[in-house]
């Protein structure tokens, strides 16, 4: 009797417990009405498309469902099926390019939208909506559950970014698509590929081969970077890579059929030591001694952004030969790329090998030009004839305003807000990716923990990011993204750990309707995707899990404060130099320090469990931490 009651009750919660398969999908849509119930995949059910331009989606769809699975389902023509994509026949002007509608009842799923985009997008959320294994690359046997929902779906903007920095640390073809991979999970749509600068060149240029056979190879040098040791005369440069022409053909094939565009950054006239060291005439000094930097110190920097090379990186724009390079440079590329946008940097240009330059006096005489700065402008304007010529819309860092620009150009606002907001009343379309909210390089834990960089950012500020700032018009905030620069990311996996899970906060900033946003639901949004992270083999951060300290000081004490984002964390800590665990300190209140030279050890726990790292600081980096 007491065996039978048992089994009735495993079998009840059982029940319960697939029945109430939580739905947690990032981004948030627009709208989600929850049914009870639940449709099951299994090895008969059927998928069609309607419309041979869907066929694509439906083709991935089922080849991400049969790996984790192990069924072998097919993607039929059609419109009987238990999953299908649908392409309306009367387009919903409410759901545009992007969006669609996803109804899933006891009987199926219908997926349909105005183009393929949206059902790829629908296709996406309803793998969110399958259990986590469905991330795994191996079969799993278990009950495909899909839950009763009505969802319909769009974006609120149409650039959803994320930039990958391949000039600092080079990042195979099959990485860069991984990280496609994992754009299109989340619903990001542009892939800003900033393949230039001043530790590399990346991409093949054919009637320019020294770029690549010169510019993508550095000494091999290990270490912090900005620290390491600059190249010696005659050391051979190994370390490196490239994208041949076929390569960057396969990605952007890749991006497309994945509903990706992508932005490719040619990064001038500053950042350009790589395409220098490779051809010195294009520079004023025509150094030949330049070298491929292996992130070794090359700039005095004097705050507010005001910095001094003591390296020539930047293009020489009085020399004609230089607008030839670019030619050149800017055929090939507009050739591989179909999106409409090149990027052409613009930003931290250093400008004191110009003002000595004979060349460039001569130039700004004859162009009445009083300040060196408004050399960039002339440059910048130079460079959109030649993309304009090409089919192609320039985009530039926020720098590419001083000097003025032409009307047609767009501006990536990096140095906060702000230039955003000028270009943006002046009529130019913007993209906002601040390092206040969008630079996915900075710690987003605890400084002393993971690999120190310029400064912090935390997932809950990122989440917090609005990409239209009061008082400018939307229509010229094309979207916003995150900017993954990759000084310190030595390895793939360390891009991962650094991307995520920012990115998804950011995903559901530049998708879902302001006001449906909610940081407490979101956290938990994340945690889930972190099992599915950890099953897919994707990195990511657990920094949500470690207290961001605050230390303030008054009348000479030090007071500490402590803050966690993710929920139902208990933090213990010590002053007393005991390791700290779940029966010392726990903290509820800002405390005073102890005087003396005392070290702040803490550590969260949740259900009785350690889940964040150990955090020690000693006194004089509390001191330096300190606010008034
Ligand atoms: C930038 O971060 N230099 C655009």
């Amino acid at each position: 009797m007491k065996t039978l009651l048992s089994l009735v009750l495993i079998l009840m919660v059982g029940l319960v417990h697939a029945q109430v398969s939580p739905v947690n999908l990032i981004p948030q849509p627009v709208e989600l009405k929850t049914g009870s119930g639940f449709y099951t995949l299994t090895k008969v059910s059927t998928i069609c498309f309607d419309n041979a331009v869907a066929k694509d989606v439906a083709e991935i769809l089922v080849k991400k469902l049969n790996t984790a699975s192990g069924f072998s389902l097919k993607a039929v023509p059609g419109n009987k099926g238990s999953v299908r994509l649908s392409i309306s026949t009367t387009p919903d002007p409410q759901l545009g390019a992007e969006g669609y509608t996803l109804v899933s009842t006891t009987k199926g799923i219908v997926i349909s939208a105005n183009q393929p985009a949206g059902l790829f997008y629908g296709m996406q959320t309803l793998l969110q909506l399958l259990p986590k294994e469905i991330e795994s690359k191996k079969v799993v046997s278990m009950k495909w559950t899909v839950p009763v929902v009505t969802i319909t779906d769009y974006p609120r903007f149409e650039w959803r970014g994320l930039m990958l920095d391949v000039a600092r640390n080079f990042f195979t073809k099959d990485e860069v698509k991984q990280y496609l991979d994992e754009m299109v999970r989340f619903k990001l749509n542009t892939f800003h590929w900033h393949l230039t600068d001043d530790e590399g060149w990346r991409i093949e240029i054919k009637s320019l081969p020294k770029l690549t056979e010169v510019g993508a190879w550095r000494v091999e040098r290990f270490g912090h970077f900005g620290d390491r040791e600059a190249p010696r005369s005659a050391e051979k440069a190994t370390v490196g890579g490239f994208y041949t022409q076929d390569d960057i053909r396969e990605i952007v094939q890749y991006a497309k059929d994945r509903n990706i565009t992508i932005v490719p950054e040619i990064d001038v006239p500053g950042h350009s030591m790589a395409a220098i060291a490779s051809y010195p005439e294009l520079s004023c000094k025509k150094d030949t001694t330049t070298r491929v930097s292996p992130g070794s110190k090359f700039s005095d920097w004097y705050g507010n952004s005001t910095f001094k090379m003591n390296i020539e990186n930047a293009l020489n724009p009085s020399d004609e030969n230089v607008y030839i390079f670019l030619d050149k440079v800017f055929t090939e590329v507009a050739a591989l790329f179909p999106g409409q946008y090149i990027h052409v940097g613009g930003d931290e240009c250093y400008k004191g090998f110009w003002s000595d330059d004979a060349g460039c006096q001569a130039l700004m005489k004859q162009l009445g030009i009083r300040h060196v700065e408004d050399l960039q402008g002339y440059f910048m304007n130079r460079v959109e004839v030649i993309l304009k010529a090409k089919g192609k819309k320039l985009i530039g860092w926020d720098e590419i305003l001083d000097g003025g620009i032409t009307p047609d150009a767009t501006v990536m606002s990096w140095r906060g807000v702000k230039g955003g907001i000028e270009a943006a009343k002046m009529g130019h379309y913007v993209v906002m990716s601040p390092t206040t909210h969008a630079y996915l390089d900075y710690t987003q834990g605890e400084r002393t923990i993971d690999p120190p960089i310029y400064a912090s950012l935390r997932l809950k500020k990122c989440y917090s990011f609005e990409p239209v700032p009061d008082g400018v018009d939307a229509k010229y905030i094309l979207g916003g993204q995150g900017n993954l620069w990759s000084e310190q990311l030595p390895t793939f996996r360390h891009v991962q750990y650094m991307a995520y899970p920012r990115a998804w906060a950011l995903a559901e900033v530049y998708w879902t309707p302001r006001e449906s946003r909610n940081w407490d639901n979101f956290v938990g949004r994340v945690e889930n995707q972190f099992v599915r992270a950890e099953i897919a083999g994707v990195n990511y951060s657990k920094a949500i899990y470690d207290p961001s300290i605050k230390i303030t000081k008054s009348n000479g004490k030090l007071i500490v404060s402590m803050e966690c984002e993710a929920p139902g964390l208990d933090v213990f800590y010590t002053t007393d130099d005991a390791m700290p665990d779940r029966y010392t300190l726990k903290y509820t209140l800002p405390f005073t320090l102890p005087d003396g030279p005392v070290t702040l050890r803490v550590i969260s726990y949740r259900d009785g469990k350690p889940i964040g790292h150990l955090i020690t600081l000693k006194r004089d980096e509390l001191e330096k931490r300190a606010t008034k």
